[in-house]
């Protein structure tokens, strides 16, 4: 009983979002409202920010950029929270879409002035794989926005799920009067109070058509605002929280993220309407988070949290029973019994050592180099979870060993670095030599950067020209055999030994695909 209160109670879900919509002011935001952050009228100031990004690598200082993922657990209410941050800068996507498979929900911000932008339909396509929930902040209302039908109807075709308003927003910019929460039928007036407090001016009022409301919003906008109910209620179908945690509806809420207004609206729906953590697919069964026995995988590992040692952490979601301390545990991947005796949550910004863990937490295992992306603890089943694919790199380059001296390092550094999903490395069929890939530019600098500050061995890129790498498989063993012999300059192992298929082209992939018919080409490597 204890375990099922724990697992109701628990709320797991990542904030989303295009660079610069507003996801790290959010995300402060709710950490405010969970009393996680203390900052009284000091919102603006970097150091807040700061904490609640993660920025445990000394590269992403550097870059200013929020390269690595981290997790922030608070409570509201009777809730648990935890947030898992994803990387603001695209090239860290792949980043992104992992973690993405250790959460039970998500909040996708979008700019109001903006509208939905490229990364927020890449980050939605990979939740509509998993059929995760999605909750829409239509941020910046107080910039002069697009019109919110249009932006519903832009949010509709763009993220291709419906949308269900649950709060409706009185103008924008200069004459943004705030926002009228259909979920609570109450008002929330904005005031442009620069102190930024956790506290809007709320006003209950429950009917629209009262005179009364021309009081708070002028005579024209409170017009404004009885016609666009009617028109949400004539447009939109009730919303029915059945097909939310489908994946098929979205509830839509619009605010100001900096001015943190109709932040306390989102999350009081959130808490609602949010799913508790859900069954998790693996290869044999599907596990329920509230089986007895612990179960959990490995989504990501951080690398130099403390650059003075090499060791790693690594983020384990628990799917199910409860996770000890100093308990043994199978790593099913070699075999062993391991026990952790500092096991990590996370709360807020801080890290501390923990007894117990329950479904939907995130445990920061301690990792001298042996663990995986995929892995998978359990107490002693041979499971293994599905739905941490790998994506197709877009970029790629040969990597050269620059200092003959540390071959050794190279190697290590670079077997580390995949395991730890930086990027992935194939090995050429033609000439045995090294190909990494990657989804953006910047992931070389890091390998490169990184090689030499954790692991003293240099590296030189060299070009190579390929469009797409595939994951290919085929029932039609002969014909696999003929197209492996044909495209062998094309063909390549990735560091499970699968085969893969280098296209040069976007043509040459397509012919490729029309001629052979019974292979199977893969995009991802989960298939
Ligand atoms: P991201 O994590 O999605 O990349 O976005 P982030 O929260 O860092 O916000 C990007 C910029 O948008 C920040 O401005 C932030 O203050 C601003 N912003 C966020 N929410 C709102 C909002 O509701 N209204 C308005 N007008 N601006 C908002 P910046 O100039 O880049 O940084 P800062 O100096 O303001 O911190």
């Amino acid at each position: 009983m204890a375990l099922l209160d724990e697992i109701t109670k628990r709320r797991t879900f990542a904030v989303i979002a295009h660079p610069d919509a507003g996801k790290t002011t959010l995300t402060e935001k709710l950490l405010l409202f969970g009393g996680a952050i203390h900052v009284a009228g000091a919102v603006k100031s970097n150091k807040i920010k700061k904490s609640t990004t993660s920025d445990f690598m000394e590269i992403e200082r550097q870059r200013g950029i929020s390269v690595a993922t981290s997790v922030m657990g608070f409570n509201y209410k009777d809730v648990k929270i935890n947030i898992l941050d994803t990387p603001g800068h695209e090239d860290f996507a792949e980043d992104t879409y992992r973690t993405l498979t250790a959460v039970d929900s998500v909040i996708i911000v979008i700019d109001g002035a903006k509208g939905v932008e490229a990364q927020t339909r890449k980050l939605m396509n990979v939740c509509r794989m998993r059929n995760t929930p999605v909750m829409v902040f239509i941020n910046k209302l107080d910039r002069p926005c697009k019109d919110p039908f249009d932006l519903l109807d832009e949010v509709e075709r763009e993220l291709q799920i419906r949308v269900r308003p649950l709060a409706f927003p009185i103008s924008s910019g200069d004459t943004f009067k705030g926002v009228y929460n259909i979920y609570e039928k109450n008002l929330s007036l904005f005031t442009t109070d620069e102190r930024q407090t956790a506290d809007a001016e709320t006003v209950d009022f429950s009917d629209i058509s009262s005179p009364e409301l021309d009081n708070y919003i002028t005579p024209k906008f409170a017009s404004q605002l009885r016609d666009d109910l009617d028109l949400v209620e004539a447009v939109y179908d009730d919303f029915d929280r059945e097909e939310y945690l489908k994946g098929t509806l979205a509830p839509v809420f619009f605010g100001s993220a900096v001015n943190n207004f109709g932040v306390r609206e989102l999350l009081e729906c959130f808490i609602r309407i949010a799913p508790s953590p859900r069954p998790s697919t693996t290869e044999s069964r599907p596990i329920e988070p509230s089986e007895q026995k612990m179960t959990g995988f490995i989504f990501k590992i951080h690398a130099n949290m403390d650059p003075n040692h090499r060791d790693r952490l690594a983020f384990m979601k628990i799917c199910s029973g409860t996770f000890e301390r100093n308990k043994n545990y199978l790593h099913v991947r070699s075999g062993k019994q391991l026990k952790f005796s500092s096991p990590t949550a996370f709360m807020a910004e801080k890290k501390s050592v923990i007894d117990f863990a329950y479904p939907g937490d995130i445990v920061g295992l301690h990792d001298t180099g042996t663990f995986k992306i995929g892995d998978t603890f359990t107490e002693g089943e041979k499971l293994k979870f599905t739905g941490i694919p790998s994506f197709s790199p877009e970029l790629f380059r040969y990597i050269e060993n620059a200092d003959p001296m540390k071959f050794k390092q190279l190697a290590k550094g670079v077997d580390q670095l995949m395991d730890e999903g930086v990027a992935q490395l194939f090995t050429s069929s033609l000439n045995g030599r090294k190909i990494i890939g990657t989804v953006g530019q910047l992931q070389f600098e890091v390998i490169q950067y990184r090689l030499e500050h954790e692991y003293g061995a240099k590296c030189r890129w060299e070009p190579i020209s390929i469009h797409k790498a595939c994951w290919i498989e085929s029932d039609n063993q002969e014909q696999l055999a003929d197209f492996k012999r044909r495209k062998h300059a094309n063909m390549a192992i990735d560091k499970h030994g699968r085969d893969v298929f280098l296209a040069d082209t976007s043509y040459a992939l397509a012919l490729a695909q029309e001629n052979f018919k019974d292979i199977r080409f893969h995009f991802t490597s989960e298939f």
